[in-house]
């Protein structure tokens, strides 16, 4: 990289500080991918689409498509060294002779301000049932009580707006203190301890007497039961899952030194990611059938099983506690990402302070997040398309905006910017670079297409 001839790239500097290190950059990106779309949405997604055939769909679209568009992301955000929407229309400019890439850019920062607005409602859940853990009502409820109490829980709109302001507010405060010392200290000791509580919560499925049935239903696949619908669920859950096809981590990689490995930290980073999300369900499964629950429950999964098990346990109401605050800093690091390029596009745009840029962005965020709140209790029975308001927001961001913004963003890096400036920042031209060519130029944006095309029916039209 130093030897390469002095690019423009190289004289940008970030405008809004840089990680202070390798290691808190590859936190911070962990710290974004790992939240509740592994722990709460990637077990109930896979029990409403029959587990194994869809696991195994998803593994390959994280494999395929999630990495070489996270390394995209991250390679094209060092190379712009500002927010989404600005590198886009620069590195546009410089590399294809068009500002309207930009538009990728501007239609990330909607799509986190989209996904927030009811992740931060879930993020609320968390947050009030770390109270709920604390205060016992869990220890040896069954299965019934706690499924009862969880409906009244989220039927109970006063509640759940109230967890949501809470979780929102705690966001704001975070993004507004920047980038050094907020985000980098939330994230670094939640997800080495968010590991050791899910390896505690194994033990407990292991000796379940259940866990083959767990294992069975998450990895036996029955690829009759698969639809194309439930594929582009799939690839949409490999975006979300890892932050990726909206810009955040195109915004983190603006912060990354020159001298920091893309090809590795994409790798540890879709690893922990994956490896907590299989955790998650092989603690889940198992506790599922244990107690003749419904694999296919919805977004209550999380919040109707682990309670379940962890009423049984010694020390129960403590370790599901602990379990809930950091399943809680888990969404909350996650949440930031999801500001993040909004709030670098406002404070560049206009000019403005970060703390006025994350109220102003944050307070837009809990209004949109009303809709949400009331999905579960209000307007639980005014459905369209998908379902409730909640449905809609998540299906049209998870499945279609982010796969789309990650076959621009392939194409951008693959097809439009020039091979020196990508080899250069992925560090040469050896073997993972051609992979990473071949993944960005061709397996990425074809696949992806084609099961946008599948789902929605149009290639059997066509054909
Ligand atoms: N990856 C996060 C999760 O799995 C959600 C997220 C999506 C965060 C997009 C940032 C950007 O919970």
């Amino acid at each position: 990289m130093q030897n390469s001839q002095a690019t423009t790239a190289e004289k940008r500097t970030s405008l809004h500080g840089f990680w202070s290190s390798r290691m808190a950059f590859i936190l911070a990106v962990t710290g974004s991918a790992v939240g509740l779309g592994n722990i709460w949405k990637f077990p109930y997604i896979a029990g409403e689409n029959g587990g194994g055939a869809f696991v195994i769909v998803y593994l390959f679209c994280v494999v395929l498509i999630g990495m070489p568009v996270m390394m995209s992301e991250i390679l094209i955000g060092r190379r712009g060294r500002r927010n989404p929407v600005a590198t886009m229309a620069l590195l546009g400019q410089e590399e294809g002779g068009s500002r309207n890439w930009q538009w990728v850019g501007g239609m990330g920062v909607i799509a986190g301000i989209l996904i927030l607005s009811y992740y931060s409602v879930i993020a609320g859940w968390t947050l009030a049932y770390v109270f709920k853990s604390a205060s016992g009502v869990f220890s040896g409820a069954s299965a019934d009580e706690i499924g009862a109490h969880f409906s009244a829980f989220v039927g109970n709109w006063k509640l759940v707006a109230f967890s949501h302001t809470l979780f929102m507010g705690l966001t704001i405060f975070v993004v507004a203190r920047g980038v050094e010392r907020g985000l980098e200290q939330a994230v670094r000791f939640m997800v080495p301890a968010l590991i050791v509580l899910m390896l505690v919560l194994l033990g407990y499925s292991l000796t379940s007497g259940h866990f083959g049935e767990g294992v069975a239903f998450l990895f036996m696949p029955d690829f009759s039961k698969l639809t194309w619908d439930s594929v582009l669920i799939a690839l949409g859950h490999a975006f979300f899952t890892l932050s990726i096809g909206m810009g955040a981590i195109m915004a983190y990689g603006a912060y990354l030194p020159e001298d920091t490995s893309i090809n590795g930290t994409s790798v540890a980073v879709v690893t922990a990611d994956t490896v907590i999300a299989i955790l998650a369900a092989l603690v889940i499964f198992p506790i599922v059938f244990e107690f003749g629950l419904n694999p296919a429950d919805g977004p209550g999964l999380v919040f109707d099983t682990l309670p379940v098990a962890f009423g049984q346990m010694t020390g129960g109401a403590f370790f599901s506690t602990i379990f809930f605050v950091l399943l809680a800093f888990a969404a909350w690091t996650s949440a930031i990402g999801l500001m993040e390029p909004a709030v670098a596009w406002y404070v560049e745009n206009f000019h403005r302070t970060r703390a006025e840029a994350a109220i102003v962005i944050g307070v837009l965020i809990w209004l949109l997040g009303i809709g949400s709140v009331l999905s579960f209790n209000v307007l639980s029975d005014f459905t369209f398309y998908r379902g409730t308001i909640f449905d809609n927001v998540d299906y049209l961001t998870s499945n279609i905006m982010l796969p789309l913004g990650g076959v621009f963003i392939t194409v951008f890096a693959g097809w439009v910017m020039c091979r020196n400036s990508t080899a250069e920042e992925l560090g040469g031209t050896g073997t993972a670079y051609m992979l990473w060519r071949i993944l960005a130029r061709f397996v990425a944006p074809v696949g992806i297409m084609f099961v946008f095309l599948k789902a929605v029916g149009l290639l059997d039209w066509l054909m």
